[in-house]
């Protein structure tokens, strides 16, 4: 008898980063991987940093939840963020998702309004909204770059509640109705009139290792000593002040939330992380760090503190390279496809300008870690 097709992870073409999956013959939901499967789809995502299993458009938000959930044994199940504050009135997520009633730890994000029944476990009407840079950029584009098919990154960022919470490994992320591959829109980077063309509402992902390769080797042993510090509540913290173009990190015009007018916080519960995440199977680092979130960073050998505004400049001197469009992996979404990152070893970001009525609904899970990501120094 011909031996069953194995698991195959092949990396993608013309990508820096990044593999399509193949499942072994008689498995179509990869929650249900023999443990021997399971592993080598772990390492090829840690390796990968992104896999992309087509063909998912059944998975119920239940196996999604199990298969997210595999990759963390350290976990206890619950969402990567803490519900109240997702949610809070004034955080900048506040708007980011409707939870499925039955597998809370599930989101729906999107755009434009499906009706109950639409698809398995949607009991009542939802409306999405696709995050707009027009509400979280300092400048915006006008009109006219926005008719001549101009998008932004909107937000480069790890998902990660960042207070209390540790990181997620891993997000999962299934298209379920998505624009044509046909349409395109354009990003021109504004410091260096870079253009990127992607097909439009492409999830944009630039790797954490290539980020600390492009550093001097200065700048990498600056990088390997030096801690983060986030705001407390950072998405409520930020909530008045407005982004960079490039959606790396904040602009400083003293718009932050008073530490005091913040809901009550425990200094326990500030995440202090480092600025570099060792990956558990390459061994490589990755410069690691939410730029929007950051409040300082912390020179681990002098004791040197890097207030708020300065603490920005670097990370954005930092990110920057990284998301130029040869480094980055944009991903031109089809129906079905099943997206799994690495969350502790890239940064991934919204792109699009959606309209009202264009339709767009992803199922997203992630899960808090019960251990922060930790830097191994050789
Ligand atoms: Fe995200």
């Amino acid at each position: 008898m011909p031996a069953a097709t194995a698991l195959q992870i092949t990396p993608l073409e013309n990508a820096p980063f990044g593999a399509v999956v193949s499942l072994p013959e008689g498995v179509s939901d990869p929650s249900l991987l023999s443990d021997e499967d399971f592993k080598k789809l772990k390492e090829g995502l840690q390796k990968n940093l992104v896999l992309v299993i087509p063909k998912q458009e059944e998975l119920p938000p239940r196996s999604q939840h199990q298969l997210t959930i595999r990759f963390d044994p350290s976990c206890i199940g619950n969402y990567g963020h803490d519900e109240k504050l997702f949610h809070h009135k004034n955080s900048v997520l506040a708007k980011d998702g409707k939870c499925f009633q039955d597998t809370p730890e599930v989101i729906m994000v999107g755009n434009s309004k499906f009706p109950a029944g639409f698809q398995p476990g949607i009991v009542k009407d939802v409306e999405l909204e696709h995050p707009t840079h027009y509400t979280f950029h300092k400048d915006v584009l006008t009109d006219e770059q926005r008719e001549r098919g101009q998008t932004r990154f909107f937000r480069w960022h790890i998902d990660a509640a960042l207070y209390g919470l540790s990181p997620p490994q891993v997000t999962t992320l299934l298209g379920c109705v998505v624009p044509p591959q046909t349409e395109k829109q354009k990003i021109i980077y504004e410091d260096t009139n870079e253009e990127l063309e992607l097909v439009k509402g492409s999830t944009a992902f630039a790797s954490g290792a290539i980020a600390f390769k492009l550093l001097s080797p200065e700048d990498q042993e600056m990088a390997l000593n030096t801690t983060v510090v986030y705001a407390p509540h950072p998405y409520i913290y930020i909530s008045k002040a407005k982004a960079t173009s490039d959606g790396l990190t904040m602009v400083s015009e003293g718009k932050e939330y008073p530490f005091e007018e913040l809901p009550e916080w425990e200094e326990s519960k500030i995440k202090k992380l480092p600025l570099v995440w060792t990956n558990p199977t390459t061994g490589e680092h990755h410069l690691q760090v939410h730029g929007c979130c950051v409040y300082q960073l912390i020179n681990n050998k002098t004791g040197e503190i890097k207030e708020l505004e300065e603490a920005r400049k670097e990370v954005h001197r930092l990110m920057r390279p990284a998301i130029s469009p040869q480094h980055i992996y944009c991903h031109p979404w089809k129906e079905g496809d099943l997206v799994i990152f690495f969350n502790r070893g890239l940064w991934h970001s919204v792109t699009g300008e959606f309209g009202p009525e264009e339709k767009r609904m992803m199922h997203q899970c992630n899960v808090a870690s019960g251990e922060d990501p930790i830097c191994v120094k050789n």
